[in-house]
């Protein structure tokens, strides 16, 4: 039997480790974030977990070096890869959002011709060119957004509130929201026929753990 494998997001897996190891699936190497380690395989049930940054894992699955991957809605609609989104695994929830200052709210209002700083440039474009038909200019950065309005670099920023803490160390607030987030299943279209029946073994268990929390 060859091996399954699935990629996950670094960093932020906490939660996630619960439902591979409520399979029985020890990840105790996995979660240890002082490892150096990227793949880490199971040999009883011949999985193989490879750990890459988020915004890598649809491309993993997309190319088939992965199965299965792990990772947030945000990535999935940003990176738009030919994937299979399967479960939505209701956590590492947090929502998209055009997040500034109470002055750029008007701006908004009035489709004024703006800049938007954003990690996600794809996500940006969709929401404000094909949903809002407003036009702005999209300037990509690739980390501490809220800095971007606050030292005139933007009027606005799209970027991810979890607890809203840091907008509000910043001055800054939520002027419209884009879509709510979570963390999904994906896999690759070809595995998804030829590894058919090991993947929907996978799926049930994971949706009959989702379940089981959701009762609990
Ligand atoms: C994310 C996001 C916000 C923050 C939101 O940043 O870009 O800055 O988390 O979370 P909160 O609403 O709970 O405060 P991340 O931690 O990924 O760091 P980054 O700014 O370097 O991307």
């Amino acid at each position: 039997m060859r091996y399954l494998t699935i990629a996950l997001a670094k960093g932020r897996l906490g939660k996630i480790f619960d439902i591979f190891e409520h399979m029985g699936i020890d990840c105790a190497e996995m979660r240890d974030k002082d490892t150096r380690k990227l793949i880490f395989t199971n040999e009883e049930y011949k999985l193989k977990f490879i750990l890459s940054k988020a915004s890598d894992v649809p491309t993993y699955v997309e190319y088939g070096a992965a199965d299965i991957g792990i990772v947030g809605k945000d990535t999935i609609l940003e990176e738009g890869r030919k994937l299979f989104e399967v479960i939505d695994l209701d956590m590492a929830k947090c929502r998209m959002c055009v997040i500034g200052p109470e002055s750029s709210a008007e701006l908004l209002k009035h489709k004024e011709l703006i800049r938007v700083a954003t990690k996600y440039p794809n996500i940006a474009k969709d929401y404000f060119y094909n949903q809002k038909h407003q036009t702005v200019e999209i300037i990509k950065l690739h980390g501490s957004v809220e800095l971007a309005p606050i030292v005139g670099l933007s009027e606005v920023i799209v970027d991810i509130v979890e607890t809203g803490s840091t907008l509000k160390a910043n001055g800054l607030q939520v002027l419209e929201e884009i879509c709510p987030l979570s963390a999904r299943m994906v896999v690759n279209q070809v595995s998804m026929k030829m590894e058919k029946e090991r993947i929907t073994k996978l799926i049930t268990e994971v949706r009959a753990y989702l379940q089981s929390k959701k009762d609990a």
